[in-house]
């Protein structure tokens, strides 16, 4: 596993998508992440806003952390461009529900052959847009209750 340099630290050009084993390696991290989505209890809620099938939701999800680890912008070759605040805004997100997805991601996480310190960066940094889009939930909610 690559470790980041002091010339290229992790989130500097493709240095976390190296850390993360590239496209092999976000593949097996999102398979992870919809499994335990399946089995755990507090993601059932979560679970049950996506389709029975995760097909198309592992390879949206695969395709946009490429990108968002620095490789290439594979979300945007495949599917087109993409607000990740704004594509769940229809959904009900509160902390709850936040914290359940980052659950996922977590056990996820912990399962990939990857350096403990890239783990740390990685669950830092996914808590933010994960932040974000429960925020853009909510705001949605208080708007159409006005
Ligand atoms: C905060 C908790 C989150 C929940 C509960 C959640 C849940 C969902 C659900 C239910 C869908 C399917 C939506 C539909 O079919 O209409 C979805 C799609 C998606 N999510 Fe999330 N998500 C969360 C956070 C994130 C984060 C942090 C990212 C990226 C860093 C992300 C990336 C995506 C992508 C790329 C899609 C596909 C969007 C599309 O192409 O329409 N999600 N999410």
């Amino acid at each position: 596993m690559r470790e980041p340099t002091a010339a290229r630290p992790y989130g500097d050009g493709a240095s976390s998508f190296a850390a993360a084993g590239e496209e092999q390696g976000v593949t097996c991290l999102v398979e992870a992440f919809y499994r335990h989505m399946d089995a755990l209890p507090v993601a059932q809620t979560i679970r049950s806003m996506h389709e029975a099938d995760l097909q198309l939701s592992r390879a949206k999800l695969t395709a946009f952390l490429c990108a968002w680890l620095g490789g290439p912008n594979r979300y945007a070759e495949l599917f087109g461009p993409i607000s990740i605040p704004a594509a769940h805004q229809h959904l009900a997100i509160d902390e709850a529900e936040r914290d359940a997805w980052l659950a996922c991601m977590t056990a996820a996480v912990h399962e990939q052959p990857w350096a403990e310190i890239f783990k740390h960066y990685f669950l830092r940094a996914i808590a933010v847009p994960a932040n974000r889009v429960r925020l853009a939930s909510v705001a949605r909610r208080a708007a159409s209750e006005r």
